[in-house]
């Protein structure tokens, strides 16, 4: 279980990568033109172009019939929607690099109940294809639903509201007993992000009183990659508003939030932010921000963070791990970029096996945006 999450986690960085580098090409492409502004811009000419082009392959695509098929359907080539659907409204250019997966989602009956089919889903979203083309049919949901608001955001969450069949845990216990740190044992996450177990650690209370003393009030936030959401949890306690990011890798993580009465984005890493300019008092990167992001997608990334901040909101990388000469060559040189204040700025060894071997090392950062520029 733990290895295949590993190896979920470990493609889903490769996809992003290639997503992102190429995306960084398409920029860097821009930037060496002169500095004069087309009326058009040419990258939406592009995107345009490739959406385009995409319909006209998908429309070429044969479908890989078997045999027996072929006698029965002569002519089926592209479902019907997804050419509708594409002619309607925009879905991401890198769909285009995914057409079996793209055929295998939008090959569905229209009006009826959806193919139990959220991995393929969660694949091409990985792969950049996000948005989705949208459906017509209905979503599969659990015939059990709760009938009371969660006590907390701590409380026990009704199992049986939650789809297991798609996953290879079928509960809540089998998720915790495969790896504790998942975020689906409630009595771990109970006291989650209030410890102070070495300078890594900020807990909540000492970030509160952090602001506090600054008098930079903290109402609402967006967590990036924040699995089951204990972050907004814990948060809701202190009546901060937090939004959580997190994708359905390997387990029911989007639900598992909803139950807990927060909100959670579907939105992949490579995503720009949905959100408006300068709304967040604070973002926080956990674990599913770190070395394996290419260092373009990062810049792209912590940009993005920088946009969608108030002016003195906060941005908290929270054990973004790298190799030790990676941070200090090319990871700190990139945060020092935004020109943020260092609240808390903390380096220590990653001491487990993995990152012994590789040298690396633990960062957690509080950095405060400039009030101006
Ligand atoms: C998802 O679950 C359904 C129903 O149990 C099953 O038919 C389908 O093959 C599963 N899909 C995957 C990708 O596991
Ligand atoms: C949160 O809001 C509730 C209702 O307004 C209030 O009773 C409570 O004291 C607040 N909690 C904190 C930590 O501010």
């Amino acid at each position: 279980m733990g290895f295949t999450m590993g190896l979920n986690l470990l493609l889903l960085v490769a996809m992003v990568a290639t997503n992102i580098l190429s995306l960084y090409h398409l920029s860097s492409n821009i930037q060496s033109k002169p500095p004069v502004a087309p009326p058009v811009p040419d990258h939406l000419l592009h995107q345009l172009q490739t959406i385009r082009a995409t319909i006209n392959h998908l429309t070429r695509l044969q479908p890989p019939a078997p045999p027996s098929a072929k006698a029965k359907k002569s002519t089926v080539t592209i479902p019907s929607d997804l050419l509708l659907y594409t002619h309607l409204s925009p879905i991401a250019s890198s769909c285009k690099d995914n057409p079996d997966l793209l055929h295998q989602y939008m090959s569905y009956t229209p009006f009826s109940l959806c193919p139990s089919d959220s991995s393929v889903a969660e694949s091409l979203i990985l792969r950049g294809c996000h948005p989705l083309p949208r459906r017509r049919c209905f979503s599969r949901t659990p015939s059990s639903i709760p009938t009371s608001l969660p006590k907390t955001p701590f409380s026990t969450i009704p199992e049986k509201a939650l789809l297991w069949n798609n996953y290879s845990c079928k509960s809540f216990s089998c998720l915790s007993q495969s790896n504790p740190n998942l975020g689906f044992d409630m009595k771990v996450e109970q006291s989650r992000f209030l410890d102070f177990k070495s300078d890594l650690d900020l807990p909540i209370p000492q970030f509160l009183q952090l602001t506090k003393t600054s008098k930079s009030v903290i109402r609402l936030a967006l967590d990036i990659g924040g699995g089951t959401g204990t972050f907004a949890a814990q948060m809701k306690l202190h009546n901060v508003t937090v939004v959580t990011t997190t994708m359905n890798l390997g387990a029911p993580y989007s639900e598992t939030v909803a139950l807990r009465g927060l909100v959670p984005l579907h939105v992949p890493l490579q995503q720009r932010l949905p959100v408006f300019d300068g709304v967040l008092d604070l973002v926080r990167c956990g674990h599913a921000v770190n070395r394996w992001i290419p260092v373009t997608m990062m810049e792209f990334l912590l940009f993005d963070v920088d946009r969608v901040l108030r002016a003195g909101g906060y941005l908290w990388l929270d054990h973004f791990f790298s190799k030790r000469a990676d941070l200090e060559k090319v990871f700190q040189p990139l945060i020092w970029k935004l020109n943020y204040k260092k609240v808390k700025w903390a380096v220590a060894n990653k001491n487990d096996a993995s990152g012994v071997k590789n040298g690396e090392v633990y960062l957690t950062a509080l950095l405060q945006k400039p009030i101006s520029r």
